[in-house]
């Protein structure tokens, strides 16, 4: 059977990811979370002195983006690849309330964002991959078999984040993870280089009221439609 590129595109914690390992896992795929590249981007730097409470020095991180490698190591406990920042595991940093409250301002160059879609088609290069993020089915691969739009809304995706960051012990009030979500759908979908939105051809689910199982299965439904006509 012939291989596709499967896109998940979205708002912040719609639970893409959720969604693309556990399909990836099944179609026996790789799964690549582009949001972690810029998230590694926006943490390489804030410890680079290049991004804190001042902004962003955009033309320093510029000239440093060739410094930048990013790499995602399987984890056969976690089933999954975890993101290598030169080298250095750093999935468990980039998922920090600093580096959240940062990353899309990071994400809006123009210059970082074409260093990071160059390295995500090279990934997609042999088909086989679900890809998660905000221009997968918009930029980085408008010519995937299956393009997905995930929704839901700010209140019950900001409860999820809040739930996750108290069970990883993280000090946070719900407000701040509300405001983060909004902030960031707002900073996504309005900045002048592939901003965040629905491939007209993207088929959008609605999580607001769907449990895992239900989306996971309607999912799955469409990509053996799409894999057995290959
Ligand atoms: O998926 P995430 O929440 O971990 O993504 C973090 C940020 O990265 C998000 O706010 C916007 C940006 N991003 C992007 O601009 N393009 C992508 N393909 C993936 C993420």
């Amino acid at each position: 059977m012939k291989k596709i590129i499967i896109a998940i595109d979205g708002y912040s914690s719609t639970g893409k990811s959720t969604i693309a390992k556990r399909l990836a896992k099944e179609l026996g795929y790789i799964y690549v979370d582009t949001g972690a590249m810029y998230r590694a981007v926006t943490l390489y730097a804030m410890e680079n002195g290049l991004c804190g409470d001042e902004g962003i020095d955009r033309e320093g991180l510029i000239g440093k983006l060739d410094d930048i490698k990013i790499r995602f190591v399987l984890n056969n406990t976690l089933g999954y690849g975890e993101t290598y920042l030169n080298d250095v595991n750093v999935e468990e940093k980039i998922r920090s309330m600093d580096v959240s409250n940062r990353v899309s301002g990071v994400a809006a160059i123009s210059e970082v964002r074409h260093k990071l879609v160059e390295e995500q088609r090279a990934m997609g290069k042999d088909r086989g991959i679900v890809m998660d993020g905000r221009d997968i089915g918009t930029v980085v691969f408008p010519d995937a078999e299956l393009k997905l739009f995930m929704t839901a809304s700010p209140e019950i995706r900001a409860t999820r984040r809040y739930k996750e960051l108290l069970g990883k012990g993280k000090e946070i009030s719900f407000q701040e993870v509300l405001k983060n979500v909004t902030d960031r759908d707002y900073i996504d979908s309005h900045r002048k280089d592939s901003p965040l939105f629905r491939a007209p051809d993207a088929i959008e689910l609605d999580n607001t009221d769907m449990g895992k199982n239900e989306q996971f299965e309607r999912i799955y439904n469409h990509a053996m439609r799409i894999i057995k006509k290959q």
